[in-house]
C-alpha cells in the first residue's frame, strides 16, 4: 500500500517506518519538522510533505496528491492527566479523521485505511460499559478522540485504534530493516478487550474492579518495534483486515501466563 505517515519524526513513528517498509508498503513522510528527519529515514521515504497535523486541508491534500491508500497517525502527543491542557493532540486527532473522510469522499470509491494511535484505557472492562480508564483515569482525551470515531461508519473511514500501554524501543535507534528479534509475533493481539485479561478480585467490595486494573495494567507495556510491526503486517490485508472498526490492544507472549 501507498501510505501516509504522520509523525515520522517520533518515537513511534520513526519506528514504523522501517517497520512499513519491511512490508514492501512506500510511505510519504507527513511532517512539521523536516530537518529533524534522519538522514536514513529521509533517503527511503517515497516522498515529503511539509505541514501541521492539525491541518486538515493540507493532510487531505497530501493523501489525493500522492494517491495514498492508507493512513498512519503517529502524531502529537496524549497527556497523561485531564488537568493538565491537552495540547494539540485532540485537534490533531479530529484533523487526520477528517482529512481522511473528506479524501476518502472526493476519491469516491472505497474508504481510505487508516490506523491512529490511541491509548490502553479505551479497552472495554469486564464490567461493561465500562472501559479501563473510568477506572484508572490516565491519558482521558484517548475517550474523546475514540467516541469521535466510532460514529464514523467503516464503509466511509476504514479505521482502528492501537491502543498500546507503554511502548518501549528495543533498539536505540530505528533499524533498517528491522532487527530479527522484534516482530509482531511476539504479541498476542486482540480486539475490545486486552487480551489475557482476567478477573481478578471480584469479590472485593466497591474497589474490586479498580484493583483489577491497577494490578494488570502494567503487564500490557510492550516493545515498540514489535507493536508496530503488527500495524505494518495488518496493513498488507488492505480492507480485509479483521481489524477494521476496532479497538487494538496486545500483550508480549512472553507476559502471558
Ligand atoms: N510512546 C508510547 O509509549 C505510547 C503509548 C501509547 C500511545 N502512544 C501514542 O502514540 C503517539 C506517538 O507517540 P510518540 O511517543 O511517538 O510521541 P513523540 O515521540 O512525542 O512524537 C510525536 C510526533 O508527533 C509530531 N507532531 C506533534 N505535533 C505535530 C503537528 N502539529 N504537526 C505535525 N507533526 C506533529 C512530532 O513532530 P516534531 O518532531 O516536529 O515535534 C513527532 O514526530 C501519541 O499519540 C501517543 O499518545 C504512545
Amino acid at each position: 500500500m501507498k501510505v501516509l505517515l504522520l509523525g515520522v519524526t517520533g518515537n513511534v513513528g520513526s519506528r514504523m517506518l522501517p517497520a512499513l517498509l519491511a512490508h514492501k508498503h512506500q510511505v510519504v513522510g507527513y511532517v512539521r519538522s523536516p530537518a529533524k528527519i534522519a538522514p536514513e529515514a529521509k533517503s527511503k521515504l517515497d516522498s515529503i510533505v511539509v505541514g501541521s497535523a492539525s491541518d486538515s486541508a493540507a493532510i487531505k491534500a497530501a493523501i489525493l496528491s500522492h494517491n495514498c491508500d492508507a493512513v498512519v497517525n503517529a502524531a502529537g502527543l496524549a497527556s497523561m492527566t485531564g488537568w493538565s491542557s491537552q495540547g494539540e493532540f485532540p485537534a490533531i486527532f479530529a484533523a487526520v479523521v477528517q482529512a481522511i473522510l473528506d479524501a476518502g469522499r472526493e476519491r469516491g470509491g472505497a474508504p481510505i485505511r487508516c490506523w491512529l494511535m490511541s491509548g490502553f484505557g479505551i479497552m472495554d472492562s469486564l464490567k461493561r460499559p465500562y472501559l479501563l480508564l473510568d477506572y484508572l483515569p490516565l491519558f482521558p482525551i484517548h475517550k474523546r478522540n475514540y467516541q469521535l470515531i466510532k460514529s464514523q461508519p467503516t464503509d466511509a473511514l476504514a479505521w482502528s485504534l492501537f491502543c498500546a500501554n507503554a511502548m518501549s524501543p528495543k533498539h536505540e535507534t530505528p533499524q533498517f530493516p528491522p532487527s530479527a528479534d522484534t516482530s509482531a509475533n511476539n504479541l498476542v493481539v486482540k480486539a475490545d478487550t486486552p487480551p489475557a485479561w482476567v478477573e481478578k478480585y471480584r469479590k472485593v467490595p466497591l474497589i474490586g474492579n479498580y484493583l483489577n486494573v491497577l494490578a494488570q495494567a502494567q503487564g500490557y507495556a510492550a516493545v515498540l518495534e514489535n507493536c508496530v510491526d503488527v500495524i505494518a503486517a495488518d496493513l498488507e490485508k488492505g480492507l480485509e483486515s479483521e481489524w477494521i472498526g476496532k479497538r487494538v490492544a496486545v500483550k508480549e507472549k512472553s507476559k502471558v501466563n
